[in-house]
């Protein structure tokens, strides 16, 4: 998820960009650029690292341009170097591209633009769209058409903002399942990644549709489809200040994340698999590739919720790829009297990548000859400088320090990684590929479907807020969603929770059951779905309240509990992934109603780089 500005009007453009650019900074925060066009010249500058960077970097060049483009980067293909960092330009240089989202074909693209001539700079996807608006510049020297024929050759998500010293009078932005939106000041216009980059210029604002483009000049916004119809669409007034403008709306940065998670699941899923063919592609996979049929054993690595994911990815693993995998705390797992070798694989998931005991695990089972890998959201971060293979998640940065669209991601990503290992294994056949691809690409939709337990899991906050002890429980697969759904709760409201095995009940815990402790049970209609029903009916019996999370459909246990959460069907792999989403809203309600500092809980860092 990166942050693209577009300016073009009667002021000086630089202090606009930077603005901008900070106001956008929650959408990532690796490098920095932006182009001014300045007396006939286009003017570039890129830097690596905040905002803040870039601006001691222009601050001396005395920039009087107005009209120009700016964009702060959250890497997804390409480092975050300032080679990689945006504008990018094609080979003259006088055409300027900014890029928020994800191109998935462009690395054919790129092959055949570089057969055609071209010089390409950057490790990334976005410097495809300069290249290829170049092409078409020379064919019809128009700006718009140009970009226009660019942009349908193009597979994937964008928004774009293009910049040509040929056509100094216009600015070009386009989106295509990234946001882009318009801002309409007095004479001078304005299009953004988000409302929080235009609104201390103006609140009139307009949002293109996906497939949209829009040609800014000094005279106004003029839209069009990619097949070049006008369009019209309203002006709306935002009303909201610039604080809540930058949470999207929501109160706390932690809500805005809990919704982000279908985009999160759809981008990390994006472009990596094909049903038609029945096949996984997992770039970053490639040196560990000719080991994969040798491992023997697979050893998942994390901390937190990370953990958690890690105990999901076990049953993906084992069920899907037939290696046997074990998971263990990165803090445990480094201290261990380890039996590992060269036909172990080493599995670390980090969201910040930057965990300190799991970058020792790492370093760890390099010592003992173990191949290594990770899981993590965060391009060229420590622990992906360390592996020699790394899936990411593209669920975009994550402010709030209690970990939620980036857990779900993890979990799309780990069965992508055991899809990826079972085909490269010959444990999977095309049509068990197929039948798991559908179920993974119906995911992000039934996430929007759960996202609308909001309300109710807010009723639930509203009446046990008060309590002083949860249980969270669940079975196979779905216990660690029990454990997740109980750290969740301390973290950001400060109140004792316990996940367990359900099957554990009878071994100690039932002796705190009362009628003062809600227990959540997670009770999809699965294989051990009986026993679950058992669990309950010993809750019950202790006069405890049940919490319970069923499958759409359940006719049954709705009437037997004290509270029920309907989550559609879905195979018992990705059932975790929806259970965890209304573990995380009736958290995060508990969590306000309290009044606690939701993103930001007290003794917690988002990430953990010390012991
Ligand atoms: C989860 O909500 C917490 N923020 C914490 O447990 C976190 O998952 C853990 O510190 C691991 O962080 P990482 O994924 O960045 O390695």
């Amino acid at each position: 998820m990166c942050g693209i500005v577009g300016y073009i009007g009667d002021k000086k453009v630089v202090p606009i960009l930077i603005d901008g650019l900070k106001r956008l900074e929650y959408r990532g925060y690796d490098s920095a650029g932006l182009a001014v066009l300045e007396q006939g010249r286009m003017v570039v500058h890129r830097s690596v690292g905040k905002i803040k960077e870039l601006e001691s970097a222009v601050w001396g060049a005395n920039l009087t341009g107005t009209v120009g483009l700016g964009h702060t980067r959250w890497a997804t293909h390409g480092r975050p170097t300032e080679e990689n960092a945006h504008p990018h330009t094609d080979c003259t240089g006088d055409l300027v591209v900014v890029h928020n989202g994800i191109i998935e074909n462009y690395l054919a693209l790129k092959e055949k633009l570089i057969a055609e001539g071209h010089a390409f700079r950057s490790e990334t996807d976005t410097e495809v769209i300069a290249h290829l608006i170049e092409k078409y510049l020379k064919e019809d020297p128009d700006i718009e058409r140009a970009t226009r024929r660019a942009l349908n050759d193009l597979t994937g998500a964008y928004a774009i903002g293009v910049l040509w010293k040929g056509d100094p009078g216009r600015i070009v932005g386009a989106r295509c399942q990234s946001p882009l939106v318009v801002g309409l000041g007095e004479g001078d216009f304005f299009f953004a990644s988000d409302i929080p980059a235009i609104l201390s210029h103006t609140r009139n604002v307009l949002f293109l549709n996906d497939g949209e483009m829009v040609v800014l000049t000094r005279e106004g916004a003029h839209v069009t489809t990619l097949n070049g119809e006008t369009v019209q669409r309203p002006v709306e007034k935002v009303l909201w200040s610039p604080i809540l403008a930058e949470k999207g709306g929501y109160k706390h940065f932690m809500l805005k994340e809990i919704y982000e998670q279908p985009r999160a699941v759809r981008d990390t899923i994006r472009g990596r698999f094909s049903e038609e063919s029945a096949t996984i592609f997992v770039e970053g996979m490639e040196q560990l590739e000719e080991h994969l049929a040798a491992i023997d054993k697979i050893i998942l690595i994390a901390c937190g919720t990370a953990w958690h994911a890690g105990l999901v990815g076990k049953f993906m693993i084992e069920e899907l790829a037939r290696v046997p995998a074990e998971v263990d705390y990165s803090s445990e797992f480094r201290y261990r009297d380890l039996v590992v070798g060269d036909r172990t694989l080493v599995l670390a998931i980090s969201q910040s990548g930057e965990t300190l005991d799991t970058l020792a695990g790492i370093k760890e089972a390099q010592l003992r000859d173990c191949h290594t890998a990770a899981i993590c959201n965060v391009v060229g971060s420590s622990l992906t400088r360390e592996v020699e293979g790394v899936l990411y998640t593209h669920a975009g940065p994550e402010i709030g320090v209690a970990a939620s669209k980036t857990f779900t991601a993890q979990l799309a990503a780990l069965y992508l990684f055991a899809l990826y290992l079972g085909q490269k294994r010959g444990t999977l056949n095309a049509e068990r590929v197929r039948a798991l691809l559908a179920d993974l690409v119906r995911l992000p939709q039934q996430i929007e479907h759960v996202l609308h337990l909001d309300a109710e899991t807010e009723r639930l906050a509203q009446q046990y807020h008060a309590k002083t002890d949860f249980l969270y429980l669940g079975r196979g697969i779905n216990y660690p969603i029990a454990l997740e759904g109980a750290l969740k709760l301390k973290e950001i409201s400060y109140i004792h929770a316990e996940g367990y095995p359900a099957g554990e009940m009878k071994h100690g815990p039932i002796a705190l059951i009362t009628e003062e402790m809600p227990v959540v049970i997670l009770a999809p209609q699965d294989k051990v779905y009986e026993k679950i029903r058992g669990n309950i009916q010993e809750v019950k019996a202790r006069d405890g309240i049940v919490i319970a999370v069923c499958s759409e459909g359940d006719t049954e246990l709705p009437g037997k509990v004290d509270h029920a959460l309907v989550v559609p069907r879905t195979s018992h792999l990705l059932a975790p992934v929806l259970l965890a989403i209304p573990m995380q809203l009736l958290a995060y309600h508990v969590a306000v109603r309290k009044g606690c500092d939701v993103d930001q809980p007290r003794n917690l860092a988002k990430s953990v780089t010390v012991e």
